[in-house]
């Protein structure tokens, strides 16, 4: 998928307080689920216009928000002028197409961005070797659906089987793969479940 879609979407996106709320929800059970401190180093992978590092923000050290959209980027970046991102760096980064960014986190995220990736164990790979070793990765994704969830032109995954996800992780090398409930999406009358899976880099 082209990135017009999420650059169509980026100015209004705050303006949905679901989306605020969701993000809100997925924040705080990774700050359940892995340890933070003041000197984490933050990687949001689809940081999208950054509503889940924002809920994180005060818990971590300095962030790096990377999106493949030019429009997210963009609202991110007028964030930033506004005070709201405090220490924050943006990338334009797509695991797909890009080389991985020689840099090392401690703490990898990534908020309901995988069902638009198509070359999964690539970007699984590419955040392994954005870790440093015990560092650790959450994603926050769709549980398998029926197809429901993307109105628009998609052809992206319908949601994920947590099985096949935690053994996609270990083959890209990681360890302690945990998957658990996390929120739940309502969209046009039908509801979605969100799961948290947390992993560390062996
Ligand atoms: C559903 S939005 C979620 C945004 C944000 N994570 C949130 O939870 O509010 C998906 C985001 O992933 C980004 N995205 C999709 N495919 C991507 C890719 N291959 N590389 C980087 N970003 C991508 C989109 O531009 C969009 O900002």
């Amino acid at each position: 998928m082209g990135t017009e879609h999420f650059d169509s979407k980026a100015a209004d996106w705050d303006k949905d307080p679901a989306k605020v709320s969701r993000a809100q929800e997925i924040g705080a059970a990774v700050a359940e689920s892995v340890p933070l401190a003041p000197g984490t180093r933050l990687l949001e992978y689809g940081a999208g216009t950054g509503l889940v590092t924002q809920a994180l923000r005060d818990r971590v050290g300095q962030v790096v928000l990377a999106d493949n959209s030019a429009g997210m980027r963009q609202v991110i970046e007028e964030k930033i002028a506004a005070g709201l991102l405090p220490d924050a760096v943006v990338w334009n980064l797509d695991l797909e197409r890009h080389p991985v960014p020689d840099e090392q986190f401690d703490l990898v995220v990534t908020a309901l961005v995988l069902h638009h990736v198509r070359d999964l164990p690539t970007v699984l790979s590419g955040f392994a070797a954005l870790l440093r070793p015990g560092g650790h990765l959450c994603i926050a994704d769709l549980d398998r659906e029926d197809g429901s969830f993307h109105q628009h032109d998609f052809d992206g995954h319908h949601g994920f089987d947590r099985t096949d996800l935690s053994e996609a992780l270990r083959a890209a090398g990681f360890a302690e793969v945990r998957v658990e409930d996390c929120t739940t999406i309502f969209k046009e009358g039908a509801s979605y479940q969100v799961f948290l899976a947390t992993a560390m880099r062996s």
